[in-house]
């Protein structure tokens, strides 16, 4: 019986395979990333660099001489690398457990491919289970909460914690996501959210799924 570290471990190595020679790549955030660098730490002569989505990411990048490049230098992004705190067949997710989810929902925008560094505990039948995590505007926190109420949602400041941006984060628990196309939009659209949890509308194009019968890749 495989852990779950070890799971992790797995697909962070596969996914050595799907970064491109000789180009800059996108770099989440997560304890499955950190392996993911660590590995890229051993190729990192093979590419150009990286784009980072925290400053946590960009201090383990810098710290194997990997170099990290400011997303508003780079036109292109083949590939982004990143964990999930769930998927589902489909490929959508719920990020932002580790609290990144802004700048891992931009870099992801850039990038042509999402590729998602999973273990299977993170591969579910209907995304909720996990609380959704929102960043939200300090100021506009309480008024956030109450609306979230309204969609059935029961939220809940994520205490001791300010995102990389100067933010707050309401975990929002309770939610069956059916519809996680839909609900990406109607959060978006509360005034005084930054980003929902919810990466829907890009979702991930490859999974790299480690499971105790080995590490399987679904499109
Ligand atoms: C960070 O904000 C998250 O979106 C991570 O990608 C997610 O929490 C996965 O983290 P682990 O690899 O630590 O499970």
């Amino acid at each position: 019986m495989l852990t779950q570290d070890q799971l992790k471990l797995a697909v962070a190595k596969k996914a050595l395979e799907f970064v491109p020679e000789d180009a800059i790549i996108g770099v989440g955030t997560g304890s499955t990333v950190n392996l993911f660098i660590e590995e890229l730490a051993g190729i990192k002569g093979r590419i150009k660099g990286a784009v980072s989505s925290s400053e946590a990411s960009t201090a383990r990048l810098k710290a194997h001489h990997i170099p990290v490049f400011d997303l508003n230098e780079v036109e292109k992004l083949p590939v982004y690398i990143d964990g999930a705190d769930e998927i589902n067949h489909h490929l959508h997710m719920i990020k932002g457990g580790g609290a990144a989810l802004t700048r891992e929902k931009i870099v992801a925008g850039v990038a042509d491919e999402f590729i998602c560094i999973a273990d299977e505990q993170k591969y579910v039948a209907m995304l909720g289970t996990f609380p959704l995590p929102i960043e939200v505007i300090p100021m506009a926190r309480s008024y956030v909460a109450r609306e979230l109420v309204r969609l059935g949602g029961h939220p809940e400041l994520r205490q001791g914690v300010t995102t990389d941006n100067g933010n707050v984060i309401l975990d929002v628990h309770g939610l069956q996501i059916m519809k996680p196309v839909e609900l990406e939009e109607i959060i978006n659209h509360i005034a005084g959210v930054v980003t929902c949890g919810l990466f829907a509308r890009r979702r991930a194009d490859v999974l790299v799924l480690g499971k105790q019968s080995g590490v399987e890749v679904l499109r």
